[in-house]
């Protein structure tokens, strides 16, 4: 039976914050450390404040699939709302719900997880209206199959993909699998997914990367540790035995649940639920208070050699 790898946080609770302040810089860190390990952290609870009628626009809207987007997503950098079409007072409620859910949650970040606060990177947000089970989307972007995050957009270099997650389905729990220990899977099925291959790639052809990305190509800034988990991530969902016998724990996260997750070292698949609402943050390599437990230093452990630098 595989640990439950899910941790409920009741000591810090909005609006208030931490529960004793006194101990806040030891029991942040210590959450830290747990998220980078590979639990799941889990409030009852919204731990930051997300209004009643806010959280009720967003599930009472008739939501049209797109064929382009697989969610509706917010990117705060340059303040651009996408996957919303048509009327232009809902686009314009939507984008200020986004652009104020995602301040919110910085705001509680800061406090909760505060050795990251301000080092990380600030990713997209993504409201997802539609139900999960039985979605049928094309076989690489499935969530019901168990799979690590990787971005081909957004390479992290060796930087984590934190997930801060709130079930805004009014009745009815998001229903997850896990499988937690990263190792094991990397060593099951990394070479698979081309692990010594791309460890291999030679300094000349690293250069040619640097040169590709001062010239503006998409992606050309990969590491190979970039490539690997871009592959690792279609990989594993291509792998039929793995997602049929993987051990894998299921998780319930009931309405207004919210939990914290590295979704880079936690494989998770999304078995059924709809209207979840989603931050992520790029946590870079410097600021990881346990880095031995980063996705690229297990696979640099793997694989022999250096995969980010
Ligand atoms: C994911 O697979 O990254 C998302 C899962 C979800 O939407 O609950
Ligand atoms: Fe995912």
């Amino acid at each position: 039976m595989p640990n439950i790898p899910w941790i409920v946080v009741e000591d810090f609770k909005s609006p208030g914050g931490w529960v004793s302040p006194a101990q806040r810089e030891a029991h942040a860190r210590a959450y830290c450390k747990l998220l980078e390990s590979g639990q799941i952290l889990f409030f009852r609870d919204l731990p930051y404040v997300f209004p009643h009628e806010e959280r009720e626009f967003l599930v009472s809207q008739e939501w049209a699939e797109l064929r382009l987007h697989k969610n509706i997503s917010y990117r705060p950098k340059e303040d651009v709302l996408r996957g919303v079409t048509g009327d232009s007072a809902v686009t314009g409620r939507v984008h200020s719900i986004l652009r104020t859910y995602t301040s919110r949650v910085l705001d509680f970040a800061e406090k909760f997880l505060s050795p990251y606060a301000r080092k990380w990177i600030v990713d997209y947000a993504s409201f997802r209206p539609f139900e999960e089970e039985r979605r049928g989307l094309p076989l690489h972007k499935r969530n019901d199959l168990l799979h690590v995050d990787a971005f081909p957009s957004r390479p992290t270099h060796g930087g984590r993909i934190l997930r801060i997650f709130t079930n805004l389905n009014p009745s009815k729990a998001r229903v997850w699998n896990v499988a937690v220990d990263f190792e094991q899977i990397a060593l099951h099925c990394g070479q698979d997914a081309g692990l010594g291959r791309m460890a291999e790639e030679s300094p000349f052809s690293r250069t040619m990367h640097g040169w590709a990305e001062k010239l503006g190509f998409r992606g050309a800034n990969r590491t190979p540790y970039d490539m690997f988990m871009l592959r690792f991530h279609d990989s594993l969902k291509e792998n039929a035995e793995f997602q049929k016998n993987w051990p894998r724990t299921q998780m319930e996260f009931p309405p207004l649940g919210t939990w914290l997750v590295f979704t880079d070292g936690v494989a998770h698949a999304v078995v059924s639920g709809q209207y979840a609402i989603e931050q992520t943050l790029l946590i870079p390599p410097e600021a990881l208070v346990a880095p031995q437990h980063a996705p690229y230093r297990i696979l640099e452990g793997i694989a022999g050699r250096p995969l980010v630098s």
